[in-house]
């Protein structure tokens, strides 16, 4: 468990100084001065050290608190240090967790407001998966967790539109909860909002009580819930029925890929393709495709076979070559390497591409027939 070498109290209060506006400038003027006489390691490592939260180059944040979302999510707050700078309501956060030593990264909303002193995530844990049940169940307060910078363009404009839709099911409700909370104590308030969201029961509702008490205490929310198990899915005639003025609203949809892949052919046909915004989770790998191929990692000198429905950073690593990754989902562009030869198939979407040169992201291409990778 990544914890800083101090004892918690004397780290908080004194990083609760340095890691603010003022603290924060005197310890980036401070290290410019010296760093001539700490090179090549230059002081934010020797900061790092004593506190992760004290650097600027690679940002962290202490898990300040753990609150259970039901039995298997939680939330978790986060107080960032001195490097983190800041995020839009709507973003995702890349989390680093180590586990048995090794450092995993995930991708998480941030359901937050812009400018609160702490971050606020909620996870639900993947029984199949290792770092979600993690950072569920073994994550005590104290934990440091490395920060990437916010991403993602699911977000408000600056100035918000009068009409807002948001379609969510299952996880997809927390960026959206953040983009709420963030409306709820705007300078103005909002102009009409329709949340429609789908959980398969109350039990497994994210923010449910938070949601139907904002809806009450705010005339300018409309939230409608339904639960799958007993309704079944939100469907495009449901969305029309529960918000008949689906077409003249700038909508967010956020949930699992069927949801978005219905909501963008509804938008396409009604001709509002561009008041359409979507979020997508996970990878969902095209299934079935026609070609598998040998691959050669020409630098590393191995070659392997990589199946044509998997990424090529697995195939990769399974062959025992070191391959840059990020959040091995096709966000953060960590993965980037050069293709020589071949072609390469996207698993999201089954486009293939293979220009000799162009950068691949390895985590989310798989093989279609043979190729070359400069790595
Ligand atoms: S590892 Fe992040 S895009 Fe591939």
């Amino acid at each position: 468990m990544p914890s800083s070498p101090l004892p918690s109290p004397v780290v908080d209060r004194f990083t609760g100084w340095w890691t603010g506006r003022t603290g924060g400038r005197v310890l980036s003027a401070a290290s410019w001065l010296v760093s001539p006489l700490t090179s090549p390691v230059t002081p934010d490592d020797y900061l790092a050290l004593l506190d992760p939260l004290l650097s600027a180059r690679h940002p962290a944040g202490r898990v300040v608190a753990v609150r259970a979302e039901g039995p298997a999510a939680a939330t978790l707050t986060i107080r960032p240090g001195r490097g983190w700078a800041g995020h839009r309501a709507g973003q995702y956060l890349p989390v680093g967790v180590e586990i048995d030593g090794v450092r995993h990264w995930r991708t998480y909303s941030i359901t937050a407001r812009p400018g609160d002193p702490a971050l606020t995530i909620t996870v639900k844990a993947d029984p199949r998966g290792r770092v979600s049940p993690h950072l569920v169940h073994r994550t005590p307060p104290g934990t440091v967790l490395r920060l990437g910078p916010a991403q993602g363009e699911f977000v408000l404009p600056e100035t918000p539109p009068e009409r807002l839709l948001f379609v969510t099911a299952g996880s997809g409700i927390t960026p959206v909860a953040g983009i709420l909370r963030t409306l709820a104590r705007g300078h103005r308030p909002p102009g009409d909002v329709v949340l429609l969201h789908s959980a398969p029961d109350p039990e497994q509702c994210l923010f449910r009580a938070e949601l139907s008490e904002l809806a009450a205490r705010s005339p300018w929310l409309r939230f409608r819930l339904t639960y799958t198990r007993a309704d079944g899915r939100l469907t495009p005639e449901r969305i029309a029925a529960l918000c008949p003025d689906w077409r003249r609203r700038e909508a967010w949809v956020c949930g699992p890929a069927g949801l978005l892949e219905a909501a963008e052919r509804q938008w396409a046909a009604a001709g509002v393709i561009v008041r359409l915004r979507t979020e997508r989770f996970r990878l969902t790998p095209v299934q079935d495709m026609p070609t598998a191929g040998r691959v050669r990692f020409d630098r590393s000198g191995v070659e392997t076979d990589a199946p044509a429905s998997g990424p090529l950073l697995v195939a990769g690593e399974r062959a025992g070559v070191t391959l840059p990754y990020g959040c091995r989902m096709g966000i953060c562009h960590s993965c980037l390497v050069p293709l020589l030869d071949g072609h390469v198939r996207d698993l999201r979407t089954g486009e293939l591409r293979g220009e000799p040169g162009e950068l691949i992201q390895t985590c989310v291409n798989g093989a279609a027939g043979p190729l070359v990778l400069d790595v």
